[in-house]
């Protein structure tokens, strides 16, 4: 199998880098803080370099894992020659922005995939991520064993942006929907329900229970905000899928909302928390009434 270069050590990038080492098939890291770099080289005996164009020079496959728009192109516009090399983008960025970097990979004569992923940073420990890819179905051939090896399943789901496309639609549910759980928590407290009794509804008992809720609902109901997914990403993703609704001229009110909601929860501080912690704007407001 060919050798792959790992971009990102961040929540996902990390986990997915162990499954990558441990499957014997990573042979350098890149990351932006070199101490997470140093670390993860320590720990799993895979050579690190300092600049993100260095680890051409190892692989042929570059799986990137990074937080956003900025973070993404930044990263592979610093590559010189792609010549024979497939870029995985596995973040969560503008599928526009994405397309646009396809061909720009393309110009300097790589190929690169969009490659999001469905689930959380669990199941990639335990692979069993859904994986959504977008890009020619030559390249995704030449890279779906390596994809295999991370997930329970890989999906190809068209040209390029495409993956990503199928990714916020997901993530504008999954934003809008634990936004609404945190609502009817609020909403349940205040009526004098135990908190006990409103995580067995949505983990248990209502017809709207589901993976997410059975998930966050236990984390709400006891302040845990403990990072599995940062808000900031969540809000981020919410804010992708509002330009990509303007493009498109899509009609997306609900989503618009959560992700007005989750701006303002950050404005008081939980940027960096799970984003469950959206039922602290709820408890904040709800105190003040
Ligand atoms: N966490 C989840 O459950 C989950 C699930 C599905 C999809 N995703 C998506 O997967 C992606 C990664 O998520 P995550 O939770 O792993 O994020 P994270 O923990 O915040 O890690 C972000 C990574 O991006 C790097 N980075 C940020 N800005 C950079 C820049 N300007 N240049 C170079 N590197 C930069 C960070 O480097 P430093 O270490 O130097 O900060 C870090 O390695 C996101 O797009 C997210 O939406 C996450």
């Amino acid at each position: 199998m060919e050798k792959v270069a790992l971009i990102g050590l961040g929540v996902m990038g990390h986990r997915i880098g162990a499954n990558l080492a441990k499957s014997g098939v990573l042979s350098v890291i890149y990351n932006r803080s070199v101490e997470k770099a140093k670390r993860f080289s320590e720990q799993f005996g895979v050579k690190c370099v300092e600049h993100p164009n260095d680890v051409l020079k190892s692989a042929d496959i570059i799986i990137t894992v990074l937080s956003d728009d900025d973070a993404v192109s930044s990263v592979i516009r610093q590559f010189h020659e792609l010549k024979g090399k497939t870029v995985i983008e596995m973040s969560t960025i503008s599928p526009t922005l994405s397309v646009e970097l396809a061909r720009e990979v393309s110009e300097k004569g790589g190929a690169m995939l969009d490659a999001p992923i469905v689930g959380t940073s669990l199941m990639v420990e335990k692979r069993e991520i859904t994986i959504l890819v977008g890009g020619a179905p030559q390249d995704f051939e030449r890279v779906k064993r390596i994809l295999e090896l991370l997930s329970r399943s890989v999906v190809y789901v068209g040209q390029n942006g495409m993956g990503l496309y199928a990714k916020i639609v997901t993530n504008l549910v999954l934003g809008s929907y634990i936004a609404s759980i945190a609502e009817a928590f609020s909403l349940g407290l205040k009526a004098g329900l135990s908190a006990q009794v409103i995580e067995r509804i949505f983990t248990e008992l209502s017809s709207t229970r589901s993976p997410a809720s059975q998930l966050k609902m236990p984390k709400i109901a006891k302040a845990d905000y403990s990072t599995q997914f940062a808000l900031k990403h969540m809000r981020k993703d919410l804010e992708i899928v509002q330009r990509e609704a303007q493009r498109l001229k899509a009609i997306t009110p609900i989503s618009d909302l959560a992700m007005q909601l989750y701006r303002a929860c950050e404005s008081l501080g939980y940027s960096e928390e799970d984003f469950c912690s959206i039922a602290e704007l709820y408890k904040r407001l709800s105190q003040t009434l």
